[in-house]
């Protein structure tokens, strides 16, 4: 039935008939809405998105964007407490960056989010609607390995304190990931937030080095330092999102500094 809140020509309403894998949870029998995530963007930065997610499908097989449910949670956390010192560890092309980019601006928060990722094509290529999107002044893009000593330090001279979130979306690989919490997890004040994606049974498998992914680094890790970790979609193996409540089977992860 057509809604007279989200028309049939409204912002998402076209993914829904798009073939590509990514588009998968706008075609969920329940998801046939505007996601609050795009709702609540002027026309401006709706193009943005709306530019970006075609643009990026013409220059990557799989441009790995973060999915609807995990950008919500994350946005719901940053736009409901006024978290303004946030590091990304793994921006790719560039989605959730434009997306925590707008939520920041709207929230007058300069300066306010810190990017790494290893590769600096990508790099360019996320640069490019960084400034397209005119973010320039809330967002820095850092070519760096994310678990590199050096880097807390120069985050927090861009962000002018302490990350209060740090969002770990990068290698999946289980040493690597088990290197960024510690480093990362040092850095926040007590009360501060560790948000990792790809924590289902499911996600162990994008560990190119085979050894357990970021499920099994989170789990040991938290073991290890004796810290509460809370993982939603942990123990999905392969469910199709409509079983799903939390509808992203690669899971989500939270750590908080105590
Ligand atoms: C899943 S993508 C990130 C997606 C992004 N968060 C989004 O939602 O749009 C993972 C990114 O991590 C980067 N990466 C892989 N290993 C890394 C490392 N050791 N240090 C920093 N970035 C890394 C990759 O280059 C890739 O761009």
């Amino acid at each position: 039935m057509q809604s007279e809140i989200y028309p049939e020509d409204a912002r998402t309403r076209k993914f829904r008939q798009r073939p590509h894998n990514r588009y998968w949870w706008y075609k969920l029998a329940d998801t046939d809405y505007i996601p609050p995530v795009y709702g609540y963007l002027t026309d401006e930065e709706w193009s943005i998105i709306d530019q970006w997610h075609t643009d990026s499908g013409e220059q990557f097989e799989n441009p790995g964007e973060i999915t609807v449910p995990g950008i919500s949670m994350l946005l719901g956390l940053i736009g409901g407490n006024g978290v303004s010192r946030i590091v990304q560890c793994g921006h790719y092309a560039g989605y959730s960056t434009l997306l925590l980019g707008f939520m920041l601006r709207r929230m007058g928060k300069p300066h306010s989010l810190f990017s790494i990722d290893i590769d600096p094509d990508v790099t360019e290529y996320t640069r490019s609607w960084v400034e397209k999107a005119g973010l320039s002044d809330f967002v820095h893009l850092e070519v760096s390995d994310s678990a590199d000593p050096a880097i807390p330090e120069k985050a927090e001279q861009f962000l002018t304190g302490k990350p209060q979130l740090v969002f770990i979306d990068s290698s999946h690989q289980y040493a690597h990931t088990f290197r960024e919490l510690d480093l990362w997890y040092d850095v926040l004040p007590v009360g501060g937030l560790c948000v990792l994606h790809d924590v289902s049974e499911f996600a162990r498998s994008f560990d190119a080095s085979g050894e357990g992914g970021v499920k099994k680094a989170l789990n040991e890790w938290a073991e290890k330092n004796g810290v509460q970790c809370f993982t939603m979609n942990g123990f999905v193996e392969n469910s199709p999102p409509d079983d799903l409540v939390y509808r992203d089977g690669c899971g989500l992860g939270l750590l908080q500094k105590v």
